[in-house]
């Protein structure tokens, strides 16, 4: 009985060797009321009465044995699990911290944004108008009758003889002063369409900012002044600009406005190709034919009006030589912005 009780103590401690060791089963097979243990002590009926206490007192010892090993092993069993937890949970404040992705604004919408802004900074509302376009605001309304030769440079996209997508944001000046009295002090983003093929700086779709103002008593200088400011707010406040004369058939009289190449200052450059000046809009005088269309009596109102293109003042500023980049959505391109 003797050994059988030493080869039950070897057993369990056996057992309790192993980590993931299941100490309630183990508890129930060697201490259980159906256990090895309990099994032996029945047997001691058979033993003499100098053996008795003698296995008695060793079956005792044994039992405290295993309960001690099996407390023992549950302690760090308990121990192990946290140690476990605590490195599968661990947080390496130290880390460098993943930045989410954040998008930014394409940058013709960014540049238009500015253009706006300084332009809302000079008093002026923005207003929008119909992409999808009557001939005769886009048109006939500007003084650009049928078959008149400018139409031949607008050349757009026709869904009937009268319905066309717009091929400036002129239209918009039409149809505020149809609506409005003056004072009127609006500028008109948005996109423009003209049948022409894609090139490095030419895109069946783009977008222009169209200008205007009526009032009593507006001039030219007011024009001046307006455009200079916008000049050096946009380009710097170095800027100078340079009216040439031109024509429009929708003001008169016209110019194309050009800044000072704010790259070399007028030296000459790659970006101003050498001229010194860069092209930026055309602009003019309201043709009084076209307030008289809107009901505004030109010999009490005076306006004027501008437009330039959204894409051209985002390739001039950031010098973008080909406008195709600012189609194709190639991350590696709009990400330097
Ligand atoms: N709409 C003209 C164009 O697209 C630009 C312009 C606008 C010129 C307003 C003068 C006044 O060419």
């Amino acid at each position: 009985m003797k050994e059988k009780l030493e080869q039950i103590r070897q057993a369990a401690v056996a057992e309790l060797a192993a980590p993931e060791a299941d100490l309630e089963a183990l508890r129930i097979r060697f201490l259980g009321k159906k256990g090895e243990l309990t099994a032996v002590l029945r047997g001691m009926g058979g033993l003499t009465a100098e053996e008795r206490p003698v296995i008695g007192a060793l079956a005792n010892e044994v039992r405290e044995y295993i309960e001690k090993a099996i407390a023992e092993k549950a302690e760090a069993q308990k121990t192990a699990a946290l140690a476990k937890k605590l490195l599968d949970e661990r947080l390496d404040v130290t880390m460098p911290g993943k930045a989410p992705a954040v998008g930014k604004r394409h940058p013709l919408a960014q540049v238009q944004k500015d253009m706006e802004d300084i332009f809302i900074g000079m008093g002026f509302s923005i207003v929008e108008g119909p992409e999808v376009e009557y001939d005769y605001y886009n048109f006939q309304a500007l003084n650009i009758p049928e078959n008149h030769p400018a139409r031949d440079t607008q050349d757009t996209f026709y869904i009937t003889d009268n319905i066309l997508l717009r091929s400036q944001t002129s239209p918009v000046q039409v149809r505020t002063m149809e609506k409005q009295r003056p004072p009127i002090r609006i500028i008109s983003p948005g996109r423009v369409y003209r049948s022409d093929a894609v090139d490095a700086s030419h895109s069946p779709l783009f977008h222009q900012l169209e200008g205007l103002v009526v009032d009593k008593g507006i001039t030219m200088g007011d024009l001046k002044g307006t455009l200079e400011t916008f000049a050096k707010t946009m380009f710097g406040e170095q800027t100078q600009i340079r009216f040439r004369p031109h024509h429009f058939p929708f003001t008169e009289p016209s110019a194309e406005v050009d800044v000072s190449c704010f790259v070399c200052g007028g030296k000459g450059c790659k970006l101003c190709k050498g001229e010194g000046w860069i092209e930026i809009l055309g602009a003019g005088m309201v043709h009084p034919n076209v307030l008289r269309g809107c009901n505004i009596d030109p010999d009490e109102y005076s306006g004027f009006a501008f437009g330039m293109g959204v894409e051209r003042i985002t390739m001039i500023k950031y010098g973008i030589d080909d406008m195709r980049y600012l189609y194709e959505n190639d991350v590696r391109f709009l990400d330097q912005f």
